[in-house]
């Protein structure tokens, strides 16, 4: 897919405050610091479209994208860092709980991992959560460009090890860097070929 244009529409505290769902819609959450920001960046090709950090927590409500005017990325909030004060880590769990389970416009999660680490339990009951909830979604182990192939096939496997206690089948799986620009042709075409499945049964 071709990005021609990217504009950042509006951030929204919570689901009542998003834009209409009207456009079909693609999510990227995932831990404080996983990549977020950096890998909608390199997916639009517009370095600057979210806003990135090196300090966990940057991300605060739900950034609305619209991209080549049809349809909508989504920048949410990171869970799972310990030094956010329990208050407001509640209530991005809420927002984002509650975005994740009502956004009707919402086709799929992309789940970012960070290939550095072992399978961690707030990664594994978040996705055990969408399964749940029956929420489609991919996983992304991001910041490949950091460890070796011998140890992204480790965290790979281990993660894949903790998925399949809970699931008969492995979700859609990609990987990325923000700083290679790996990635991003799997990535578009998926979300590409998500909405022209959409678009057939509507
Ligand atoms: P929050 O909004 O705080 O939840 O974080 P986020 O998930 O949006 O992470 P963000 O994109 O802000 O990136 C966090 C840090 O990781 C920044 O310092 C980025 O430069 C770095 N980073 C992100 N992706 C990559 C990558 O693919 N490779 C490398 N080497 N660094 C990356
Ligand atoms: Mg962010």
């Amino acid at each position: 897919m071709i990005i021609r244009s990217a504009l950042f529409i509006t951030s929204s505290p919570t689901l009542k405050q998003c834009p209409a769902p009207d456009k079909p819609e693609f999510g990227f959450i995932g831990r404080s610091n996983v990549g977020k920001s950096s890998l909608i960046n390199m997916l639009t090709g517009f370095s600057k479209l979210a806003k990135t950090s090196g300090q966990p927590g940057k991300t605060r409500s739900i950034n609305h994208f619209l991209i080549n005017d049809c349809w909508y990325l989504v920048d949410l909030p990171g869970y799972g860092y310990a030094k956010v004060p329990e208050k407001i880590r509640r209530e991005w769990t809420l927002s984002s709980g509650e975005y994740i389970l009502k956004r009707d416009n919402l086709l799929n999660l992309f789940v970012l991992i960070d290939s550095r680490l072992n399978p961690q339990k707030s990664d594994i009951s978040f996705m055990r959560f969408l399964g749940n909830s029956q929420i489609p979604f991919c996983r992304v182990f991001t910041k490949t460009d950091k460890i070796s192939g011998a140890e992204l096939e480790k965290t790979v496997r281990l993660s894949d090890q903790a998925m399949l206690e809970d699931w008969e089948s492995l979700p859609p799986t990609f990987f990325s860097s923000a700083v290679r620009a790996e990635g991003r042709e799997e990535i578009l075409a998926y979300i590409e070929e998500s909405m022209n499945n959409f678009s057939n049964t509507v």
